[in-house]
């Protein structure tokens, strides 16, 4: 029999422990809130009011049903209320000294069964415990951010922590609706471990101005599907608690410099810029603690007008390449109402991707997304050609042919000798870098890069990349056809990765180290950063799907351009690769997909 918890307290009310009270009590669970001022219980006392009035504008939860979740909690301050909970959570600022203090004092005004947690993030909970004289009653509850809505609590367990108290909470995180992943002790658990890496990366692109903060959120949240960008998540969990945590990590991680906080935080948290709670960090919020963002004199200008601005006008547009990219542009453009010509290497090739354009648009008809005359019509702006002389008058032209360095160069010399001045010339690799595609012509200038993510009639984002030679010219030219498709487009600087893939291919690679240090399985991987992050898809499943080659791949040049130790391939990834395993083409990579 699992044991009852009918009383809980928390300590500190801040970002997390206002939320973690409002899980206990949505759940019946009456909840003693603690906090060291009586100003700060205020401030707590109405973010719980603010969190459940908008939970009730919302509909999600019924009046009496507010009203009664408030009557279960009882403020007070100082932790003396507490001599009879049955589980106390800590959620007081990352300090391990101060987390220590506040253990050793609970451990002297709790009843001796209670059992003492920590919702630290980076924090050793063994540490934390050797502070009270029952260590094997401390034990990790760390809720996800906002604590009422992320499904995912890590239960943290050290070397001394008693089985059953684990199992105890493991039964009180199934009551509270949550879904529990127990991990042993380590600095980052399973979520932040992956995530912060990426985080601080993001911030580093920021500081050094290769992108907008608006941009790199956009190209996350666009590229990947993940809830929110990078800086606004650094908002929401507060700069000051960030820095603690990249601190902690880079001391207890084994010193990986990508958790050494870039200098960047250390002066927003000294100048008070501590995100939402403060009403202003990467971006400016209407009023402290509101999630409203507000324009500041860092919001770019409303983007029509800006896109104008020395963009040259195209009406025609060529696409060299038959593979799956090319075939989805083409359709792009079509759709939007360009003239394309489309240049393939030979007219059998032209047929099959007069083919697949067809049957994508088809699709679309049968969904109800293109009425027939749209389709008829997209198509008839398509013409097919198998030679490059095909693209003397086109304003545009989009390469997406194989990704090899050499064959995209020998093409653009063709193209500089071909097209006519003033056209625009776009490659769209994800791999290599643009000046060296833009140097095989004698005007790098005209030249971008054009990022489109795979299936490009359905991705929203691109990429647009600017090398040291391109004009702005040919830049907001690139903006201002991105608009025109409905596509976000995002600048950034001519790097390896660009903005999606370099933030992204390194988290994944992390998940495969920790899953080759038996840290914890692949589900549970999948799991915390699917409902503790909200991605869509958890890391192994993503890998399975992207190809563990193409992956690999992306890593090597990662790697290979920032010499970061950090972003070394994983062995197992490597070795996954040389046996075949390369996803679900192959039927099998980090999962056996043969019976699916
Ligand atoms: N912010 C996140 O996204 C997030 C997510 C998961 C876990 N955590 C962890 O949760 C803990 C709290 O982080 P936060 O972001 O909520 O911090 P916060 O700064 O928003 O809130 C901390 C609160 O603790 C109170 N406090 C300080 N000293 C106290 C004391 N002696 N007694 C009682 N209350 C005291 C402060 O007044 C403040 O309200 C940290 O360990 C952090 O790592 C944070």
């Amino acid at each position: 029999m699992a044991r009852e918890f009918s009383t809980v307290g928390v300590v500190g009310l801040g970002t997390m422990g206002a939320g973690i009270v409002e899980v206990f009590a949505r759940n019946g669970i009456d909840v003693v809130a603690v906090e060291i001022s009586a100003p700060a219980l205020e401030r707590g006392r109405a973010t719980l009011k603010g969190s459940t009035d908008r939970a009730v504008a919302k509909g999600k939860l019924a009046e009496a049903d507010r009203d009664a979740l408030h009557e279960r909690v009882h403020f007070a301050v100082g932790l003396d209320a507490l001599h009879s909970v049955d589980l106390v959570i800590e959620a007081v600022p990352e300090h391990l000294d101060l987390k220590q203090r506040i253990f050793a004092e609970l451990d002297r005004v709790c009843r001796p069964e209670t059992i003492l947690a920590t919702n630290t993030s980076s924090l050793s909970v063994t540490e934390i415990s050797v502070a009270t004289s029952r260590p094997n009653q401390v034990i990790g509850i760390h809720f996800f951010n906002p604590a009422p809505v992320m499904k995912l609590v890590e239960v943290v367990r050290t070397v001394v922590t008693a089985p059953e108290v684990v199992a105890d909470v493991e039964a009180l995180c199934a009551r509270l609706g949550k879904v529990d992943v127990t991990i042993n002790d380590r600095a980052g658990f399973i979520a932040n471990a992956l995530l912060f890496g990426y985080l601080n990366h993001a911030v580093s692109m920021f500081e050094s101005h290769y992108a907008t903060r608006e941009d790199i959120d956009a190209a996350m949240k666009l590229g990947c599907g993940l809830p929110m960008g990078p800086l606004a998540l650094m908002d929401l969990i507060g700069l000051d608690t960030a820095y603690e945590i990249l601190d902690t990590m880079y001391r207890r991680g084994g010193r990986d410099r990508r958790h050494a906080p870039v200098p960047l935080l250390k002066q927003m948290v000294t100048a008070g810029l501590l995100g939402r709670k403060s009403g202003r960090g990467f971006y400016t919020y209407e009023r402290p603690g509101s999630p409203v963002v507000v324009p500041d004199e860092a919001t770019p200008p409303a983007t029509d007008a800006a896109l104008a601005d020395g963009a040259r006008a195209i009406a025609k547009v060529g696409v060299v390449g038959s593979g799956t990219m090319a075939t989805g542009i083409i359709e792009v453009f079509a759709k939007a109402g360009y003239e394309v010509v489309s240049v393939t290497r030979g007219m059998e090739k032209s047929a099959k991707v007069c083919e697949a354009v067809k049957t994508s648009l088809n699709k679309g008809v049968v969904r109800g997304k293109l009425t027939e005359a749209d389709r008829d019509a997209a198509l008839g702006r398509i013409s097919w050609s198998a030679t490059l002389d095909h693209l003397a008058d086109v304003d545009l032209v989009v390469e997406a042919v194989v990704e090899e360095l050499s064959v995209k160069k020998a093409l653009f010399a063709s193209l500089d000798e071909i097209c006519k001045p003033g056209v625009v010339l776009a490659t769209t690799t994800s791999s290599l870098p643009v000046i060296d595609v833009a140097m095989a012509t004698q005007r790098p200038a005209d030249v971008v890069g054009l990022h489109f993510f795979n299936p490009a009639p359905v991705m929203p984002l691109v990429e647009v990349v600017r090398t040291i030679r391109t004009s702005p010219e040919a830049t907001a030219t690139a903006r201002a056809v991105c608009a025109a498709l409905g596509k976000t487009g995002v600048l950034c600087g001519d790097r390896s990765g660009f903005i999606v893939n370099a933030l992204l291919f390194p988290y994944l690679n992390d998940a495969v180290k920790m899953l080759e240090a038996s840290y914890s399985t692949a589900d549970d991987i999948d799991h915390a950063m699917k409902l503790g992050c909200g991605y869509p898809m958890g890391p192994f499943e993503l890998l399975d799907v992207v190809g563990l080659d193409v992956s690999l791949a992306i890593q090597r040049e990662l790697y290979l351009e920032l010499r970061e130790p950090g972003f070394a391939p994983a062995p197992l990834l490597e070795h996954l690769v040389t046996a075949g395993y390369l996803g679900r083409k192959t039927r099998r990579g980090f999962r056996d997909h043969s019976h699916r």
